[in-house]
């Protein structure tokens, strides 16, 4: 025989929740960063439990794989039939006879537990040496619950099902909240003498309370401090409400630690982010998954952060960004998009209608505005014009574009990778960068411009334009200005290329 276990843990997720309505599997429900099943195991995770065995049922094969991501150690078992809730534990200890000191259950769909009230039931029933030991609470809805029936001296006499329960009982607020401990051997005698003689015809671990009380062992309620804790997940609109709780639990935790947030009502932090001292989180932000923000940060409002981590004093403004990193003292937005692997070093600035993709934008670099940012490495204080583009895609493959340090992209310029600017060099304004720049050259692929005078007048006559060129035409006149004749001159050539290379006008700032 292996070694006994004193701890196991077992999780029932096996039930379909037809009233989620939902092809997904109701413990797969997600609820700020964790499943339903992954609040409840983490809930579980401070009793160090030799054994953690979840049974699964419906969906069983969509479990089992969100187990393998999220709990490697635990041990799917199957119920391939959904037959109570005390079959299902019966099953899962048949899985597990090294199971010899306390066994703990608990429903998959109570996601607010936390950890804290799981030891301490489990300190309390241990304490005692109870053969088993209930969770229960106070509600002021006890509707379609398990009630917990006292006797005279206020112990435990058994728990009986809203369904079979007698007005009387039905009376009752104080609820089975569907976590227990057991004593593992007195647990296992008395499963195996469960009856399916209720209105669901199902085995209800429940009974086992009676069985043992009947008995004559010891069996104890260990009540929760707060109800909340206890709240289980049926539909939609209950899922929404547990959100909401998770919610302002998680903001009040964060803001307790010196994080300022702006309004609770509309942020939304994943209980896996980290928000640091000094933030600043404005109004309808989403911090999601492994999220960080900085010391002094400030974000918001109307941010979502996915994965993304947010150096300190840096700002976000009105933006998505998955997978990015953000240096420290870096601007981010109004209006930005990064994608994975947009990296932004210190105090760099990524502006208003840009997205950056698989990028390195280097310190104190800037990408004000328009512009779209894939597969590219830019230098130090690099200076990225308006609308230009980091051509990266030839439809087959990617391309890596280099931009060196302090090199100046004028704006509407197209970067078509893979090339590289060397540092200090220059772009002119609207080309089309194919070669590499040396560093300090100035690169332009501008067409010479040409003005074909008095075209307007002649294709366009009797619109506003018309109008409007002949009276400049003719103020010009009167003042005594040059005045271009119908037909007579087309400008352009070198003059207007030479005029082009000044690059003064490349950027905008
Ligand atoms: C159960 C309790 C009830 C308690 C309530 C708390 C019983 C008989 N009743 O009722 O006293 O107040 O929880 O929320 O236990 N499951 C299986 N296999 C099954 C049946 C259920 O794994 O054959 C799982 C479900 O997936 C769920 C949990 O057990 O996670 C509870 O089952 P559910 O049907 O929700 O029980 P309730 O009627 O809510
Ligand atoms: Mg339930």
């Amino acid at each position: 025989m292996p070694q006994p276990h004193l701890r196991t843990v077992v999780v029932l997720a096996a039930g379909e929740g037809k009233r989620m309505k939902s092809a997904l599997p109701k413990v797969l429900h997600p609820l700020l960063g964790r499943t339903l099943l992954g609040h409840v195991l983490t809930a579980a995770a401070p009793l160090a439990a030799d054994r953690t065995v979840v049974v699964v049922g419906h969906g069983a094969e969509q479990v089992r794989a969100h187990l393998t991501e999220i709990a490697p150690d635990a041990t799917p078992v199957l119920q391939a039939q959904q037959l109570g809730t005390g079959h299902a534990v019966r099953i899962a200890l048949e899985a597990v006879p090294e199971a010899a000191g306390t066994v703990v259950v608990i429903n998959g769909d109570v996601p607010l537990l936390r950890g804290e009230t799981v030891a301490a039931l489990v300190a309390a029933h241990e304490g005692e040496g109870a053969a088993a030991t209930v969770l229960a609470a106070e509600v002021p809805d006890p509707t379609g619950l398990g009630r917990i029936v006292r006797d005279a001296a206020g112990r435990l006499e058994q728990i009986v099902e809203e369904r079979d329960a007698t007005p009387a009982q039905r009376a009752l607020r104080e609820i089975n909240a569907g976590i227990y401990a057991f004593d593992a051997v007195r647990l296992r005698d008395a499963l195996g003498k469960l009856s399916t003689d209720n209105d669901q015809g199902e085995e209800y671990l429940t009974d086992v309370f009676g069985l043992l009380v009947s008995a004559g062992e010891p069996v104890g309620v260990h009540v929760a401090a707060d109800h909340v804790e206890t709240l289980g997940c049926n539909d939609r609109v209950e899922l929404a409400g547990l959100r909401r709780l998770l919610r302002d639990r998680v903001n009040e935790a964060w803001m307790r630690t010196g994080v300022s947030i702006l309004d609770p009502d509309t942020t939304w932090i994943d209980v896996t982010a980290t928000v640091e001292r000094d933030a600043v989180i404005d109004q309808n932000t989403q911090l999601r998954g492994t999220t960080v923000v900085g010391a002094e940060a400030v974000v918001g409002p109307d941010v979502t952060l996915v994965d993304t981590v947010v150096g300190a004093a840096a700002t976000v403004l009105r933006s998505h960004a998955v997978g990015a990193e953000v240096g420290p003292g870096a601007s981010v937005g109004p209006y930005a998009y990064l994608r994975p692997a947009a990296r932004l070093a210190e105090k760099s600035k990524v502006g208003t209608f840009v997205e950056v993709k698989n990028s390195e934008v280097g310190p104190g670099a800037k990408v004000p505005h328009l512009s779209y940012v894939g597969d590219a490495t830019i230098g130090a204080k690099a200076n990225i014009g308006a609308a230009t583009i980091f051509v990266n895609y030839d439809g087959v493959n990617k391309h890596r574009t280099t931009v060196g340090e302090a090199a100046f992209i004028g704006c509407d310029t197209s970067l078509i990778a893979p090339v590289e600017v060397g540092a200090g060099a220059y772009v002119a304004a609207g080309s089309a960068i194919t070669q590499d720049v040396p560093p300090g050259a100035l690169g332009v692929t501008r067409a010479p411009q040409r003005s074909i005078d008095g075209w307007v007048t002649r294709k366009r006559a009797g619109t506003a334009s018309a109008a409007a060129a002949e009276r400049a035409l003719a103020e010009g006149a009167s003042a005594g200005g040059p005045v271009a004749r119908e037909g007579e001159a087309i400008h352009g050539g070198a003059e207007t290329v030479r005029r082009a290379s000044g690059a003064g006008d490349t950027a905008t700032e």
